[in-house]
């Protein structure tokens, strides 16, 4: 609900709202963002500044902005903080309150900006400067989050200059701590967390997209806040190029926040009567700690953010043939890890890079859409229809925005690429991006993969994008309107084709992508116990059924680890699900292990995908759960195992106190040359621990690991549930858990009827 009373606004939810007002001198001052309050409270939550503070900075007769908290500000008001508004040459950006409107609905845009949807209403505040310009701040409500964007009308008769634009700026009281999620390639989402003090913390991306450098989401919390308890906030952006955010303390105790598109490089010229339209920023609160922002945050992506078709609709098991085969594949090849990856339950078969043009490297053949032939010999609609024979969709790999030099595209067109700085062409990954601002080439791009898609019949696609550049400079807006134009144009014909987007991994995870693609690759850094923690931190911004997961081949081919089998597939079934090595060097066991696993993710694939996400307290690993209607699933990832470890538990939560629930650990196997040398005490034969007979053994006969069942009350589970001992070597019980290091299960909760 939106209410306004003589220039106070209130904006509110069932858990939080956001209060502001109209100074008598046009200034909008901030009030209050947080838990429920109402338009009459506006007086006990203003600051009171009684009469100032000393120095000066306003124009005359006017009250000084300097130590009001803003909902808004610019230069040339006495507001000595950040502003965020800069124009080049003398246009001032200081505004003044005109008038208010409230809309039913969104607003929609008029840019190729993707926003958010579904039930809202819209505040719309009107101010203007003494300039000729005039701003529109716009905050639309939804149940879940509040987005905030403004827009820049150019009302002189003269052209002005942007150089810096903010979304949305935010004055809040308070002392908080400011976590990011930085990284780089293979290694994203690590999360930082420190004092927000008086010299601010920028997060900011320069790359040309929003990169796995810093992700455009941010947290603020309360010192103390915990996952269950605490303040905590949530921010991010709908936008998938350069990001700028900054969280800056002022002396009287207030916080500027400021959100949008990063200013470096950032220039946009506005001719009279044009506007510009800044992306959303989206921001929640909650007072149940990081869950329960994070409760609120993937409702609003699931709900309002991603395409309308895939709200709630559960996605594929998918092979996808990359890490199996990389550049090298045939037709028989493709078909016979086909064929298996049907047998094993799968329900898509993705064909990754080297697919088209002279790609059997990436140093060539980019931009090419035109079928291999000598791999291919029945082109796309050849293959599909094979796969269709054996009941698989067809999903298949582009990367539209990038070139590579050697290319027929790049021949025909050396224009469309993008030159470098100072005319030095800068190669990634042996490529140059092409010039989204241009219409022929975003024509190119349409006509292109649409051909592909339709030829092909395909159902998934995966769109990546393999490089990042500096010197997109003032054109790096433009570049990321274009690629929302197309994949608008591609995509809006063509909603039941499932797209997920990919960059180099998870280097464009963001709300931009998400609005057109409802699941994105997370990573290219397929370790699963590295994923894990990247899908761990993911998961305070984003759900799981966002999240592109794959179980690869071990030992691991970036860390050389040999990560069980069981905890490859626990830890991808917290997202979504998929295979992504060469099948036809499964063994005999591994074969079952899998199909199992397929079994049985598809058994709670719902909650899996859909259900409400919580990190919990482990007391050695990670651990998290899913849960909805159906089930609780708890998973326990653990570390290194210690040879003297404690007792353990797990601690489910959100479970009903007084109602008796069914715990049950998931079946699963291990390897029996797990053992090595301490085989010979059980066998009746002399083996050698890694003799042939071991390793065979291995492969065709898996060992069962204990399953763990009980009847519990709600409230005795979240207490903690002791965990069955774990094996130590001082003797055996078919009762004790037998995982070794980044051994793992999955707790099936369910409550008995
Ligand atoms: C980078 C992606 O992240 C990988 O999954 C794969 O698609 C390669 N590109 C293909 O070149």
């Amino acid at each position: 609900m939106i209410l306004s009373e003589n220039n106070v606004f209130l904006l509110r939810n069932e858990e939080m709202s956001y209060l502001f007002r109209v100074t008598e001198h046009g200034n909008l001052e901030h009030l209050h963002f947080g838990a429920p309050v109402r338009i009459a409270d506006a007086d006990a939550l203003a600051v009171k500044y009684g009469t100032g503070w000393g120095s000066t900075g306003g124009p005359e007769g006017e009250e000084f902005p300097m130590y009001l908290p803003l909902e808004w500000s610019g230069l040339g008001r006495g507001d000595y903080r950040e502003s965020p508004l800069e124009m080049a040459g003398e246009m001032p950006t200081g505004f003044k309150f005109s008038y208010s409107k409230i809309h039913e609905g969104i607003v929609p845009m008029e840019c190729s900006l993707p926003q958010a949807k579904g039930n809202a209403e819209t505040l719309e505040i009107v101010c203007s400067n003494v300039g000729g310009l005039t701003l529109h701040l716009y905050y639309t409500l939804f149940d879940t989050a509040l987005c905030r964007r403004a827009v820049l009308v150019n009302n002189t008769d003269r052209d002005v200059v942007i150089r810096k634009m903010m979304s949305s700026m935010l004055d809040m009281q308070g002392t908080y701590e400011m976590t990011t999620f930085n990284g780089s390639w293979i290694a994203e989402m690590q999360s930082y967390k420190a004092p927000v003090g008086m010299s601010g913390i920028v997060n900011e991306s320069t790359t040309g997209f929003s990169s796995a450098l810093h992700n455009p989401g941010f947290m603020l919390s309360e010192p103390g806040a915990s996952e269950d308890h605490g303040v905590v906030y949530g921010f991010n952006l709908i936008y998938s190029g350069n990001h700028y955010a900054r969280v800056q303390r002022a002396n009287e105790g207030i916080n500027r926040i400021v959100q949008g598109i990063s200013p470096v490089s950032f220039e946009w010229k506005l001719a009279p009567a044009e506007a510009f339209e800044t992306p959303e920023a989206v921001m929640t609160y909650s007072s149940d700690g990081y869950n329960g922002m994070s409760c609120r945050m993937h409702r609003f992506v699931n709900e309002h953010i991603v395409p309308e078709r895939w709200r709630g609709k559960d996605r594929p098991v998918l092979y996808n043939d990359w890490e199996g085969c990389m550049f090298d594949f045939n037709e028989p090849k493709l078909m016979s890890l086909a064929k298996k990856a049907k047998k094993l339950g799968c329900e898509l078969f993705v064909l990754d890079d080297g697919w088209f043009g002279a790609r059997d490297n990436d140093k060539a053949g980019l931009g090419d859409y035109s079928v291999n032939r000598k791999k291919l010999p029945h082109g796309l609609s050849g293959l599909q229809a094979k796969l269709e024979k054996l009941g698989l969709a067809f999903g298949l790999w582009f990367e539209p925005e990038a070139v590579n030099p050697d290319s027929d595209l790049f021949r025909a067109h050396p224009d469309w690429a993008i030159s470098e700085e100072n005319g030095v062409v800068v190669l990634g990954r042996n490529e140059l991006l092409l010039d989204l601002g241009k219409q022929e080439v975003r024509d190119y791009i349409v006509e292109n993969v649409s051909r592909c898609i339709d030829e092909g019949k395909v159902s998934y696609v995966k769109w990546d994008m393999n490089r990042h550049s500096t010197a997109l400079g003032a054109s790096a807006h433009r570049c990321i309107l274009g690629l929302y134009e197309c994949l608008q144009r591609i995509f809006g014909p063509r909603p039941d084709v499932l797209l997920e987007s990919c960059s180099s991994g998870g280097n464009r995870f963001d709300l931009g992508m998400l609005c057109y693609s409802p699941q994105i690759w997370s990573s290219d850094d397929t370790d699963a116990v590295e994923r894990c923690r990247i899908q761990y931190n993911l998961s305070y911004l984003y759900p799981q059924s966002t999240i592109g997961a794959h179980v690869s081949e071990a030992p691991h081919s970036q860390t050389l680890r040999n990560t069980p089998l069981s905890t490859r597939g626990n830890i991808s079934f917290f997202g979504l699900l998929g295979y992504e090595f060469d099948l036809d060097n499964l063994s005999p066991a591994e074969t079952d292990e899998i199909t199992n696993q397929i079994a049985f993710y598809k058994q709670f694939r719902h909650t899996f995908q859909f259900g409400q996400l919580r990190r919990l307290r482990a007391e050695n690993g990670i651990s998290m759960q899913v849960a909805d209607d159906d089930a609780c699933l708890v998973g326990l990832f653990q570390g290194l195992v210690p040879a003297a470890p404690g007792y353990e538990r797990i601690f489910p939560q959100g479970l009903m106190p007084e109602r008796p629930y069914h715990v049950e650990s998931r079946k699963q196997w291990l390897n029996a040359a797990l053992f090595g040398g301490l085989l010979r005490f059980v066998l009746p034969i002399k083996v050698k621990p890694d003799g042939i007979l071991v390793r065979t053994a291995g492969k065709q006969y898996r060992m069962q690991d204990a399953v763990q069942a009980c009847t519990a009350s709600g409230s005795a589970l979240m207490s903690g549930l002791s965990l069955n001992a774990r094996f130590m070597g001082t003797g055996y019980d078919p009762s004790m858990r037998m995982q070794g290091d980044f051994g793992s299960n999955i707790y099936v909760i369910t409550e008995e009827k």
